[in-house]
């Protein structure tokens, strides 16, 4: 595509938009200084110093420190700023997110569910640690990230409440789990899934964290009602487009610009938009899903520039 050819329906050109990835990841950006912050939060936390424990702490740190791109942290963070907090404040809640999210990728991989062997740019925690550990480091980080919002997230006992209820939530039945359960129930075959059941595994196995990410962050901040609703929306459709390009790189993208197995959907005959669409389709829904988020964004006060760069970023991302 040439400069000065939209991309998408929001009449962005390719300049805009590569000055806007550009942002997004440059450390002028104030993503670049979320995520600083962010790891070097994560660099704080031991787990346990219990030397009998040793294999499951480095195993948990493997799967942590892999080189993820922390777009549900940092999303956290920057709603929380949008609605004039510091984000240092929501850290223990942002890490408290992505180690859900990165049991559910640890999960993910287990010959039991994808059985895939590559994970943020080297083998997943499974093929290091064998399928036992990653189990349990899994179930660990779930446990971790609990502790993490009661014993260090700061807020009034309502807020902290109700962070732990978003999260509970949003990697429960009703969302990451369940998800993964209708995931693994249309594996094999895909390309029969019906496009609300399509919706909906995306929903769930995806949408549900992102969504939550969001909401954390406003809740957090003590942003009211109308507020929330407005982040909870973004982010669905956040989300949704974030699944769908997951579904579409895993058909056009290898494994070395990835960090992750490519073409893995297909082989397993998982039900993606990309199957279920077809590439065209697939792309003009995720942009459907971004243009609905950047709509949403404009019926919030206050600075939404960065809301809008991450938009831009998920929809057109490499990896
Ligand atoms: C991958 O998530 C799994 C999906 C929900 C599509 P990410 O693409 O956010 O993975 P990392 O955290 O950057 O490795
Ligand atoms: C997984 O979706 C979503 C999770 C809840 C982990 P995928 O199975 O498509 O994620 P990748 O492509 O392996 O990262
Ligand atoms: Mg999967
Ligand atoms: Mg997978
Ligand atoms: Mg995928």
């Amino acid at each position: 595509m040439g400069a000065g050819i939209p991309i998408g329906g929001w009449g962005m050109d390719r300049r805009a938009w590569d000055a806007s990835i550009n942002t997004w990841r440059t450390s002028a950006g104030r993503w670049e200084e979320h995520r600083a912050r962010f790891e070097a939060y994560l660099e704080t936390l031991a787990f346990s110093e219990e030397p009998r424990l040793l294999e499951l702490v480095e195993a948990m740190r493997y799967s942590m420190h892999g080189g993820g791109k922390r777009v549900r942290p940092t999303l956290c963070m920057e709603v929380a700023h949008v609605f004039g907090v510091e984000p240092e404040l929501v850290l223990p809640s942002a890490a408290a997110i992505e180690m859900i999210h990165t049991y559910s990728l640890v999960h993910d991989d287990l010959p039991a569910m994808d059985n895939d062997d590559f994970r943020r740019g080297r083998p997943a925690t499974h093929k290091k640690y064998g399928e036992a550990m990653a189990i349990l480091a899994g179930d660990a980080f779930f446990g971790e990230a609990l502790m993490l919002i009661t014993v260090h997230q700061e807020g009034t006992c309502e807020q902290v409440l109700e962070v732990v209820r978003e999260l509970a939530h949003s990697s429960g039945i009703n969302g990451m789990s369940g998800g993964q359960v209708m995931d693994m129930k249309q594996t094999g075959v895909g390309g029969a899934a019906d496009h609300e059941t399509l919706h909906m595994i995306h929903r769930y196995k995806t949408g549900a964290l992102i969504k939550s990410s969001a909401r954390i962050g406003a809740i957090l901040a003590g942003a009211s009602e109308a507020e929330q609703a407005a982040v909870s929306e973004y982010a669905m459709e956040l989300g949704l487009c974030f699944q769908i390009v997951d579904d579409l790189l895993d058909a056009t993208s290898t494994r070395e610009a990835l960090g992750k197995s490519a073409g893995s959907d297909a082989e397993q005959g998982k039900a993606t938009f990309v199957v279920v669409y077809g590439l065209d389709g697939a792309t003009r829904e995720a942009d459907k899903a971004a243009e609905k988020a950047l709509a949403v964004l404009s019926t919030v006060d206050g600075d939404t520039s960065g809301l809008r760069e991450l938009v831009l970023f998920i929809r057109h991302r490499a990896h």
